[in-house]
């Protein structure tokens, strides 16, 4: 098995409600998501809930400078992972809530999540929802995504509720079949 799958297996079973997928972000989730950004817009790109890099292989090719990004993960072990994988690549070992402080007033113009939204309790979400809004410039770009057997879930209907509330624009993505499960694209204006 490929050595960023069986670090994402191994952490996806010691801690199911963290990780919530024994599956990482497909290619063609990833780029639907990443078309949706402009990743070249000055200011920061924050990558939160960066796993074993299932995502952030396609940030980085697009990056002008590494220096411009951040990646933000709960998990030491996929952190030790993503420093080896990525070492021009700067990762943080924190909560995503904690984004506007790890940023420290540095403009945001991007934040990309592959954050379980849908394991979070109510009050995760808006702690989270509110972090990485905090960081977020003005016009600054937000993606995420819901998978398509969890959008009936009640903290689906919540997590949705809360981003039509936070931002000024949030538009919904066809569903992506090429993922596993397949899911939607949430993008957010600020
Ligand atoms: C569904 S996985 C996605 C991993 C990878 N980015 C991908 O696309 O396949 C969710 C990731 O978010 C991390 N995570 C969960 N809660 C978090 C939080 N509050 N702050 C930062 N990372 C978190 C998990 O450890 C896991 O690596």
């Amino acid at each position: 098995m490929r050595q960023d799958l069986l670090e994402f297996v191994k952490a996806a079973i010691r801690n199911p409600m963290e990780v919530a997928s024994v599956f990482p972000t497909s290619r063609a989730l990833a780029e639907r998501m990443l078309n949706l950004v402009d990743l070249e817009r000055p200011g920061k790109v924050a990558e939160v809930g960066v796993g074993t890099g299932a995502i952030t292989k396609y940030i980085a090719p697009r990056l002008k400078d590494s220096k411009r990004y951040i990646g933000v993960e709960l998990n030491s072990d996929m952190v030790h992972y993503m420093r080896q994988t990525f070492p021009e690549l700067h990762f943080e070992e924190a909560p995503a809530e904690s984004l506007a402080q790890l940023t420290g007033g540095e403009r945001v113009t991007t934040v990309v999540s592959s954050l379980p939204w849908t394991v979070f309790s109510p009050e995760l979400q808006k702690r989270t929802l509110t972090g990485i809004h905090d960081a977020l410039a003005e016009n600054g770009r937000f993606v995420t995504y819901v998978c398509l057997n969890a959008a009936w879930y009640p903290q689906a209907q919540h997590f949705g509720g809360l981003l039509n509330g936070m931002f000024r624009s949030v538009t919904k993505s066809p569903i992506e079949w090429k993922n596993v499960p397949p899911a939607f694209v949430y993008l957010c204006t600020k």
